[in-house]
């Protein structure tokens, strides 16, 4: 079989680009309309992508004074699109921090059997005082340690995932069995964070369990990612950074007797299409004229770790922004900013409008032909297994790369015309998790 791309739309309210709200076409409510995330859920799903993804933090990001502020918790929106749709898969964001085993693994698992085995789980740790804050602590835990809790909260989740052998229920009503209760396991986990007696309260589901995604950049992060992830979102502004950091992902991955295969590589990419570059060019200044500048500066020092006051809109980085680190944020997106400000010496404005669309995800400004070039070559020559498209408007920029990109990668033989599984780990092409890892902390 010949390797196919993986694509996944990732969605955010009107879009990734952060002016996309004030566009004349948009609806600043959309945001927290279930109807507008099922009509972009169904035309990715009409373009036979593999799955819809959010993302999401237990707390208000941005400012609520300049943009769509406060989102929709994923679980409980996938839970309304999974009876709408029939085969996208459903990826979800959730903290490892700021939850508890029991109660995440049993709502996957829930959003797992509503949608007949579609469910994704991308497992974050949550950077950041102010989500602490919102979960009686004065601060949050330094990075180490919450991937340390992350580790032992995912060994507990796929031990309860798990506690249900795939023939526990055997439903025979002449004999009055419900159950075999020699087939259902208690987690029985004893550990530094976590002490959980009882097995899960939700049987297995069609795809055994829902599928573990990721996004660490940091070392620990990508250790982590190596040890349980089946696909990882990752930034990246060059094809040489992509592909340095997906063989790096498949090398640690190998280490832990793990098949290249068993995890996807998904750098995230803004797509600002038009019928020709003029027109696509058109489109990414009539979005950048829209933001304000004097917020970017604000959210572009807070990624940076400094007063916004050393930043001036119209003059290159100060010099050594490197040592500003605050080792309580995350330090991986800082130092993206950083090599594109140093390497390409623009000025804040400049790098302002470069990261408008995308916070340090590659934009794409060009035809369908274009793009479908770019993707092809970064699937092809070791950069990606495929792509989590970021339309910078929605609904209209999922339209137009469903409409005008995907049937390029089609004819191209680089993506599937009809879907041919079921499930989220089918459309990944991932194994079934089997009895044997019952209990295994890997
Ligand atoms: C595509 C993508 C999506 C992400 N989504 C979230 C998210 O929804 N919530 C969150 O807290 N972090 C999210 N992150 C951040 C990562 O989880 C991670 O914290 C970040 O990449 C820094 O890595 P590190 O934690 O190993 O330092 C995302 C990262 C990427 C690349």
């Amino acid at each position: 079989m010949t390797r196919k791309l993986t694509l996944n739309a990732f969605l955010m309210t009107t879009g990734h680009h952060e002016s996309s709200w004030r566009l004349p076409e948009s609806d600043p409510h959309a945001g927290t309309e279930v109807e507008h995330y099922i009509r972009l859920a169904q035309l990715a799903e009409k373009a036979k992508l593999d799955a819809i993804f959010f993302a999401d933090a237990p707390v208000i990001q941005g400012s609520v004074a300049q943009r769509p502020a406060g989102i929709l918790d994923p679980i409980t929106l996938l839970s309304a699109i999974a009876p709408v749709t029939k085969n996208i898969g459903l990826i979800a964001t959730a903290s490892t921090s700021y939850n508890d085993p029991y109660n995440l693994a049993r709502r996957f698992a829930t959003l797992d059997l509503i949608s007949h085995g579609r469910a994704g789980w991308n497992v974050v740790t949550t950077a950041g005082d102010a989500a602490a804050q919102n979960f009686s602590q004065l601060g949050q835990l330094d990075s180490s340690q919450r991937y340390l809790r992350a580790h032992e909260f995912l060994s507990v989740v796929q031990k309860l995932w798990n506690s249900w052998d795939p023939d526990a229920i055997i439903a025979d009503k002449d004999s009055g069995t419900w159950a075999d209760p020699s087939r259902v396991h208690p987690a029985d986990h004893v550990g530094e964070h976590f002490q959980i007696a009882g097995a899960l309260n939700v049987p297995r589901s069609h795809q055994g369990h829902p599928v573990i995604i990721q996004a660490g950049a940091s070392a620990a992060g990508k250790e982590f990612a190596a040890q349980w992830a089946e696909a990882i979102f990752t930034a990246h502004q060059s094809f040489e950074s992509a592909r340095d950091f997906y063989q790096e992902i498949k090398n640690r991955a190998t280490a832990y007797g793990r098949t290249e295969q068993s995890v996807k590589v998904l750098p995230g990419i803004v797509p600002i299409l038009g019928s020709s570059e003029s027109e696509a060019i058109e489109l990414a200044d009539t979005l950048d004229e829209l933001i304000l500048p004097e917020y970017a500066k604000k959210t572009l020092a807070q990624q940076l770790h400094v007063d916004p006051e050393v930043l001036e809109l119209d003059e290159v980085l100060p010099e050594g922004l490197e040592s500003a680190a605050s080792k309580e944020k995350s330090t991986s997106r800082r130092d993206l900013i950083l090599k594109l400000g140093y390497g390409r010496n623009l000025t804040v404005r400049q790098i302002i409008r470069e990261l408008g669309s995308g916070r340090g995800h590659q934009t794409f400004t060009g035809t369908p032909e274009q793009l479908a070039d770019r993707i092809e070559y970064w699937f092809k020559a070791g950069a990606a297994d495929g792509f989590n498209i970021m339309a910078p408007v929605l609904p209209s920029g999922l339209e137009t790369f469903t409409e005008h990109v995907v049937p390029l990668l089609q004819q191209r033989n680089l993506f599937r015309t009809e879907y041919d599984q079921r499930t989220l780990r089918g459309h990944y092409g991932l194994e079934e998790p089997t009895d044997h890892q019952v209990g295994v902390v890997r």
